[in-house]
């Protein structure tokens, strides 16, 4: 795929909008916008994993609908960003079921190998701590997500072989 440019004409190329449009598709034509969440997912993963205010208001225009409501959408859920973050997004879980089940254990562990805050991403850039809501999984918690995947039952050394996998260990 092309790569998104700063160029205002050019900030979705095709196959980014090809990939939107068949997600609009799925609604009738005047309700387009209600594709705002795959598209805004699509844009921000073509974008090395942000969204910009100009990707943003491009995906509002595409999908023909106010721009403050698609800044609104970007800015409410935690699965998108407004600037550059580190390659890796881990979030871990803190609700109750993981509470419960050592989830503290597994944060200290992460701020310590990682030598991060929560928010913070490591100063070689490859990852960010976020603190996250119930994914959904607690029968087998603690649960944390790496990305897209969710990595469940965790312990200090089972996280060590993961984080050792993601760092070219
Ligand atoms: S409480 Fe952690 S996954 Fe539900």
């Amino acid at each position: 795929m092309n790569k998104v440019t700063n160029n205002k004409s050019e900030i979705l190329p095709e196959d980014l909008r090809i990939a939107i449009e068949k997600w609009a598709k799925k609604y009738p034509a005047e309700r387009r916008q209600s594709a705002v969440l795959p598209a805004l997912t699509l844009a921000q993963d073509y974008n090395g994993g942000y969204l910009s205010q100009d990707l943003i208001d491009a995906v509002a225009d595409f999908l023909r609908m106010s721009r403050v409501t698609a800044y609104e959408v970007a800015t409410f859920y935690s699965l998108y960003e407004l600037k550059p973050i580190g390659r890796h997004k881990i979030g871990v879980c803190t609700n109750i079921s993981c509470l419960l089940s050592g989830c503290d254990k597994i944060v200290k562990h992460l701020q310590h190998r990682l030598q991060v805050k929560w928010g913070e991403t490591t100063p070689d850039k490859k990852f960010i701590l976020r603190e996250v809501e119930c994914l959904g999984a607690c029968a087998n918690a603690p649960v944390v997500h790496i990305g897209q995947r969710y990595y469940e039952d965790l312990t200090p050394e089972k996280l060590d072989k993961i984080l050792d996998h993601l760092d070219g260990k």
